[in-house]
């Protein structure tokens, strides 16, 4: 038996029993005679004691000892004289009877802290250090609760969980696959799922009509604090249900978890139209932790003589409460700030509502009237700031929605640990684009039009189509899409036809979705679902931007695992058994 307790179980109750305890040593202090080691474990960590009384073979271990050491070590539990309050543990020491060092260790690259002197990189190159600092360790466990809980309250729902292959055909859901060469068939190649979508239909068709799976997912797509290549979803299905069904049985998982895991009661999640979305907030995924809302002004500011709002398709604001005594200074670096390429807008405009009434970049092209009316369409009062940008519809609303979220932290609006969660429904069907003249669908070719909209969608009108409207739903939580999902359509015609408006011709359709539209001909049940972003659910749990820090072993923003050093070259022996043409040999 290596140990009889972990490091953080002592207190002072065990005082006077002789433990073995084993861990790491986190510190060594040397105090006149006495010796001080921190011992640490996952659970905590534990003073031990060498003094002049220590046998003289474990004073002299105790010597030689450094960081990360590990011991297994036997002694008696003891009241320290000077208590650590800081610490469970820290009533007792234990005061050395026995040393074995188990590992001596080289000292590591960074302090194993909780606030470490080590860069990102480098934690990241040797991430299994890094794993055995607190605040990794702690998201780790949270991490965990969250599965638990889901589960919990999944499998009290009737919910099964089935595992489906790694291992499949290419599902396109927006991203690109990540593929996989067959040795057995040369030329062929497996494609990593970027979700289990088409095999949880699948299982509805089976007659699983509750299925979820914590299942890892893999999308080639460029890389964000909130993306990862793999990731991890609460992926889930339902038959014989509608969409009320599904967000009154996933609000509720979300109520649970919000209770079980933080303590936090939500209410009742309110729902808010996806065009109401875009039209306040400028974006799918609002954070609505505060107003701020955008409004737009196109009619009212055109027509005088202002270039950059009368010829811009869209016109629109918002109010900063209590900014009006932003600087020349400021105002020009936030100019600047929508200026960059990732917001894109032209320039900005701005109202300053002072106790001298309202102070504007483009007094010279309005009134003071007209400014008052801009100022009233704004709800703005004496104190208040206006931003106004100016662009086409799209460009515009994406460059206020950035404005207004930049505007909200600034303001210290989006506080921490207030959450503010929503369902987005009601999204269109799909998304046209006009450069490759073509139809994406918006969410993935399975989700269903809403009933009412069914005959626009069979019409095959292109302009009818634009404005189908989607079966499909998002649960959005300040600002962060955590999970989205769909009423599927479960009738082969109406599949055969989604295909056909999303270019696939027959035989392509077929080539990739034939399994999918045969299974509906067997006796396909109504379904619909949907998937969390697990690492994303996580990361909002422990209050970090990045789900980075919610994953034991993720990759860095270049989509590299530096640890393991991977992406790696495989050697031409392997390329060649794949049949894949080995590297350097091309061109010969
Ligand atoms: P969707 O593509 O919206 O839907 O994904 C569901 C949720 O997964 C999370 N997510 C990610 N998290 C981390 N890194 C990524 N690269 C990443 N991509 C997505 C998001 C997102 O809301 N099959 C459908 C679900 C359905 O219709 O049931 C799907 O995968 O939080």
């Amino acid at each position: 038996m290596y140990r009889t307790h972990t490091c953080g179980e002592l207190r002072l109750a065990d005082a006077s029993k002789k433990v073995q305890l084993a861990g790491w040593v986190q510190r060594v202090r040397r105090l006149g005679g006495m010796t001080f080691i921190d011992l640490r474990d996952r659970y905590g960590i534990t003073q031990l004691t060498v003094s002049e009384k220590t046998p003289e073979n474990i004073r002299l271990a105790a010597e030689k000892l450094g960081r990360e050491f590990v011991l297994q070590v036997e002694g008696l539990v003891v009241e320290r004289t000077s208590k650590n309050s800081k610490i469970p543990t820290g009533d007792v020491e234990v005061s050395l009877l026995a040393l074995r060092v188990l590992s001596a260790a080289e000292l590591p690259p960074f302090t194993i802290e909780d606030e470490s002197d080590g860069g990102e990189e480098l934690r990241a190159k040797y991430r299994y250090l890094d794993l055995r600092r607190n605040p990794v360790k702690n998201a780790l466990m949270l991490r965990h609760r969250v599965a638990q809980e889901a589960r919990k309250y999944l499998d009290a729902q009737n919910f099964l969980e089935i595992e489906t292959p790694f291992l499949i055909k290419s599902t396109p859901e927006g991203a690109r696959d990540f593929v996989v060469p067959s040795r057995v068939h040369p030329g062929e190649f497996y494609a990593l799922p970027q979700s289990p979508q088409t095999f949880k239909q699948l299982l509805m068709v089976a007659g699983y009509d509750r299925y979820f799976q914590l299942v890892r997912c893999f999308r080639d797509e460029d890389l964000r604090a909130d993306r990862q290549p793999e990731f991890t979803q609460i992926d889930c299905e339902m038959a014989f249900v509608e969409r009320e069904d599904i967000l009154q049985t996933f609000g509720g998982m979300m109520q649970h978890l919000f209770r079980r895991v933080l303590d936090v009661a939500l209410d009742a999640i309110p729902r808010m139209t996806y065009a109401d979305a875009m039209r306040d907030y400028g974006c799918d995924k609002p954070d609505v932790r505060f107003g701020m809302k955008i409004k737009e002004l196109t009619q009212q500011v055109q027509g005088n003589g202002f270039a950059a709002f009368d010829s811009a398709a869209y016109v629109g604001g918002i109010c900063a409460s209590g900014c009006a005594a932003y600087t020349r200074r400021q105002l020009d670096e936030l100019t600047e700030w929508v200026k960059r390429p990732q917001i894109g807008a032209k320039g900005l405009v701005y109202l300053r509502l002072t106790d001298d009434g309202v102070k504007s970049s483009v007094d010279k092209f309005y009134p003071a009237e007209a400014l008052q009316q801009l100022a009233a369409a704004l709800g703005a009062r004496q104190g208040d700031l206006i931003l106004l940008l100016a662009g086409n519809r799209k460009q515009a609303l994406n460059a206020l929605c950035e404005l207004r979220l930049e505007m909200g932290a600034r303001l210290g609006l989006r506080r921490r640990g207030a959450f503010a969660p929503l369902w987005v429904v009601d999204f269109p069907l799909l998304d046209w684009d006009s450069e490759a003249q073509r139809f994406y669908a918006m969410h993935h070719p399975f989700t269903a039009p809403q009933p009412n909209d069914l005959p626009l969608f069979m019409s095959g009108d292109r302009e009818a189509l634009k404005s189908v409207r989607a079966d499909a739903y998002d649960f959005v939580v300040n600002g962060v899409e955590l999970g989205g999902g769909s009423i599927r359509i479960f009738d082969a015609a109406i599949q055969q036809q989604m295909f056909k408006v999303l270019g696939f011709t027959p035989e392509d359709a077929e080539y990739k979705f034939g399994f999918l539209t045969s299974a509906f001909k067997f006796g396909a049940p109504p379904h619909g679902g949907i998937a969390f972003g697990f690492d994303r659910l996580c990361s909002m749990f422990g209050g970090s931007d990045s789900i980075r820090d919610y994953i034991a072993f993720p990759k860095n923003n270049a989509a590299r695992d530096t640890m393991i050093d991977s992406p790696s070259r495989i050697d031409n022996a392997q390329l060649e058994e794949l049949g894949i043409e080995v590297a350097g040999e091309r061109g010969k």
